[in-house]
């Protein structure tokens, strides 16, 4: 088991020149959930680009309160902060900009490129290899204080290492392309695509969600949509400028989903 310091020296040692913010980068071997520890940090002031990394999550969680399984050494649970001084209606695509970001972060480090299931989910053929959870905090006069996006993906797990419940949902990135894949190189490159994500959050919003639209497996499929009890069935035909999912109803409406409460699953599984 690789201890603190190296873990967060072999992290560093694998960013880029060009990486801004290597000054405000931590690692945690365990932590209890990456969001909750810099949100923290958030309210007392860190800066623009801090990082927290972790080896492990005691209390890691995903979107609609869900937990996500943050196995010590075998995925890599990461966290950024941003403080961009824009309005919340401007960071709607948030979730989409890191979901791009976080495809060009795997694909740098495996050479494969994973899709996206809207809005926050990396898969490979019907399986969760990693989700994205993003949090905002707001000025009293309703700006954005801060954001927090955070991310897990699955790195070294065999299909063993998951909960029986999740061994048909759930791949890990060395289980897909067949290699090794190390959490500390993941991070950097994780780390890499946020800061190149940052340069171009607010300016390059069409472009980005054009990429997104790419990506996005979810287009183009029978879907269900399942909110609290109620479950709809219907088309996913796009994703808009904000993020939300288009979806056309059986009788002929069509309307924009917000990622808020509403989670989506493929008509025959998961994804
Ligand atoms: C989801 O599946 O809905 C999103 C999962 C997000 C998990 C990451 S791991 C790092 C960060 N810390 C958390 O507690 N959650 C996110």
């Amino acid at each position: 088991m690789q201890n603190d310091f190296v873990m967060k020296n072999e992290i560093l040692s694998q960013l880029s020149q060009e990486y801004p913010w290597a000054d405000r980068f931590h690692y945690f071997p365990t932590i209890g959930s990456t969001n909750d520890v810099l949100k923290t940090l958030a309210k007392q002031g860190a800066p623009h680009g801090t990082v927290i990394a972790a080896g492990h999550q005691t209390n890691g969680h995903g979107r609609l309160g869900r937990s996500f399984q943050s196995p010590q050494g075998l995925g890599i649970y990461l966290s950024i902060l941003l403080r961009p001084g824009c309005t919340p209606m401007e960071l709607m695509h948030l979730t989409c900009v890191a979901a791009v970001a976080m495809c060009d972060a795997v694909e740098a480090a495996t050479g494969f490129r994973p899709g996206i299931k809207w809005t926050n989910d990396l898969v490979h053929e019907k399986r969760k290899l990693g989700g994205i959870l993003t949090e905002l905090g707001l000025t009293p006069k309703g700006t954005v204080d801060y954001a927090i996006i955070g991310i897990g993906i699955n790195c070294r797990q065999c299909r063993e290492d998951f909960a029986p419940e999740l061994r048909d949902m759930a791949a890990s990135l060395s289980m897909v392309t067949g290699s090794p894949v190390s959490p500390a190189r993941m991070a950097a490159a994780m780390m890499e695509a946020l800061g190149r994500m940052d340069a171009g959050l607010l300016t390059e919003k069409e472009a980005i969600l054009r990429r997104y639209r790419t990506d996005c497996i979810t287009i183009g499929q029978d879907i269900s949509l399942v909110r609290g009890d109620e479950i709809r069935y219907g088309h996913a035909v796009d994703v808009d400028e904000n993020g939300a999912l288009v979806v056309r109803f059986p009788d002929g409406s069509v309307e924009a989903v917000n990622s808020g409460e509403v989670s989506v699953r493929g008509m025959y599984g998961y994804a």
